[in-house]
């Protein structure tokens, strides 16, 4: 086994791992997405909704980076579109790396897509796995708790809504969301606790009314 797959194994040994997807727009921007990614075989997977510019960035044939973190601020600021986020350019020709404290970095070249239920499968061949800087800090329930809130603020954004009835997807994800926050409001520091402010007031901005 190369060194190359034997340290992916390593890095991705718990199944589904969250990263930091970077792609390359049309115009030659990079462009940053949260997304769930495993491995199979050799091959690292993506599996991105088919309405998000970072399928439609790999389907028009760019290659992509994954930055590896369980720092949930990097989230949050990727989530949000935050003006801090920066890039650099990666190792390989045409990749862009987040420019943050994380982690492995992820170069990789897409080779076989499936799509399935609107969800792609993107295989991608990885050309290299290297340590970025490193988030230096240990378990924290907040931390997570912020990460978990953010899938579901990004399924609520993603999916549209004037109103959230009782016991549809949308409601049950909203109250994931709430349980996630009140964990980071309870146990996190300020600036977990701002991330979770932010999510409200875009959810607020996006027209979101409750029905208790
Ligand atoms: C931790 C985390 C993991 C996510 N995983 C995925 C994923 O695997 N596939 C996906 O389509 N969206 C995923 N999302 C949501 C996208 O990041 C979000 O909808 C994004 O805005 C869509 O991508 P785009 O910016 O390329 O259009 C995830 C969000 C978070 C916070």
């Amino acid at each position: 086994m190369s060194v190359v797959v034997e340290t992916l194994r390593k890095v991705l040994r718990y199944g589904h791992h969250e990263a930091i997807a970077v792609t390359v727009n049309e115009d030659g921007s990079p462009h940053a997405a949260a997304m769930g990614v495993r491995t199979v075989g050799e091959d690292v997977v993506l599996y991105p909704y088919v309405d998000t510019r970072t399928f439609r960035n790999i389907r028009r044939g760019s290659l992509v980076s994954l930055a590896l973190t369980h720092n949930s601020l990097i989230f949050c600021d990727v989530v949000t579109g935050s003006p801090r986020l920066k890039f650099k350019r990666g190792k390989t020709d045409g990749i862009y790396l987040l420019d943050a404290d994380v982690d492995f970095y992820i170069e990789a070249t897409p080779r076989d897509i499936e799509i399935r239920n609107r969800v792609a499968s993107v295989f991608t061949r990885v050309l290299d796995v290297y340590e970025g800087s490193g988030s230096y800090f240990s378990y924290s329930r907040a931390n997570s708790m912020l990460i978990e809130a953010l899938v579901y603020f990004t399924k609520i954004r993603a999916h549209g809504f004037t109103s959230l009835s009782r016991g549809g997807s949308v409601s049950k994800w909203f109250e994931f969301l709430e349980y996630s926050a009140s964990i980071v409001r309870r146990l996190g520091s300020e600036e977990l606790v701002k991330c979770v402010e932010r999510i409200y007031e875009e959810l607020k901005k996006l027209g979101m009314r409750i029905e208790l």
